[in-house]
């Protein structure tokens, strides 16, 4: 299978190129700008007509979340524009798409963990662009798997956990928030998860599916607390204990609101494809061990 992951240079396109290696069934095709610009249907048919792709994941999008309260027009023009003429370009081929989408398409106001049909409510102009996104995806391609994830970490060098371990070694105490609480997602966890469910579409005769919206996190809940106290923990410690203040949110206030429940309820995505990824937790241990000691 010849797959497409659009927007390259990403966190969760990369650990996805990282992954598609030790997938025979797979060959991974990425591409980004400039080669590929997913607001521009020249360059989506330019890319299609070059790579031949089978499937599409769609991993572009603008993401900074405050910077996006005051980007309006071009967070659209990506999140809903650019993820419908990718999705549309698939479907002319009768090729499925893949789309990445966000907790942020619900408010955080709900107590329990959000499930799949409950009501979307987004409270940021970037969680508005990426349910937008998630209904003109479904409109122009009806074989699609939209997939809601959260709290996505990495052991990129800007990361948030490459930044706590760095902090913790230079000595100064950590204030993290901790009256929000979501599904820590280690990235090669998810990019498992997604290739798994690629290979399964593509097994599957062409109109089967299962098509839809599907949540995927880590199991388990934390606070952005927690999870920075996991890591530390399980950093090698050269020094001192690391000085880590649990605070509110209005202590680290931000332009656009941060839900306070960020949590996905991963039941039918593990009914439907017989996945479950991995405890928060594991993915803690395995980022500190690839990030090195702090
Ligand atoms: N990270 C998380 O915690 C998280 C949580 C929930 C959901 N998600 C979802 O997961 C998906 C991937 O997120 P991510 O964290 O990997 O995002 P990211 O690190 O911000 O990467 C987004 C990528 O999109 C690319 N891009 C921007 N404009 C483009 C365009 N016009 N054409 C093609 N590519 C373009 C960017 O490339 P340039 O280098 O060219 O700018 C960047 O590489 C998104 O749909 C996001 O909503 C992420």
């Amino acid at each position: 299978m010849r797959l497409l992951i659009a927007g390259w240079h990403g966190l969760v396109a990369r650990a996805l190129i990282e992954a598609a290696p030790s997938r025979q069934e797979i060959k991974a095709l990425a591409a980004g700008r400039p080669a590929l610009d997913v607001r521009d249907p020249r360059s989506i048919e330019r890319a299609f007509g070059d790579l031949s792709p089978d499937m599409v994941i769609n991993s572009a999008a603008y993401t900074a979340v405050d910077k996006a309260e005051h980007d309006q027009e071009a967070v659209f023009a990506l999140n809903r524009e650019g993820a419908a003429l990718l999705a549309r370009a698939a479907a002319r081929r009768n090729i499925p798409v893949i789309h990445l989408s966000t907790h942020y398409v619900f408010d955080g106001e709900k107590p329990t963990a959000y499930e799949e049909d409950d009501t979307p409510s987004p409270a940021t102009v970037y969680g508005r662009s990426k349910y937008e996104g998630e209904c003109a995806v479904a409109d122009a391609n009806p074989r699609h798997v939209i997939i809601r994830t959260g709290w996505v970490f990495s052991t990129a060098a800007n990361g948030f956990a490459a930044r706590m371990l760095a902090q913790a070694q230079s000595g100064k105490p950590l204030r993290v928030v901790a009256d929000q609480r979501g599904n820590p997602t280690y990235a090669p966890h998810l990019a498992a998860a997604i290739l798994d469910i690629a290979c399964r579409l593509a097994a599957n005769p062409p109109e089967a599916g299962p098509w839809g919206t599907y949540h995927a996190a880590g199991t388990g809940e934390t606070t952005w607390h927690g999870l920075a106290s996991e890591l530390l923990a399980r950093a090698p410690r050269t020094g001192a204990a690391p000085n880590l203040e649990a605070i509110a949110s209005s202590e680290y206030p931000a332009l656009a609101p941060r839900p306070v429940n960020a949590a996905l309820k991963c039941d039918k995505f593990e009914r439907t494809f017989a996945l479950r990824l991995p405890p928060w937790q594991y993915g803690v241990t395995e980022c500190v061990k690839a990030v090195g000691s702090p």
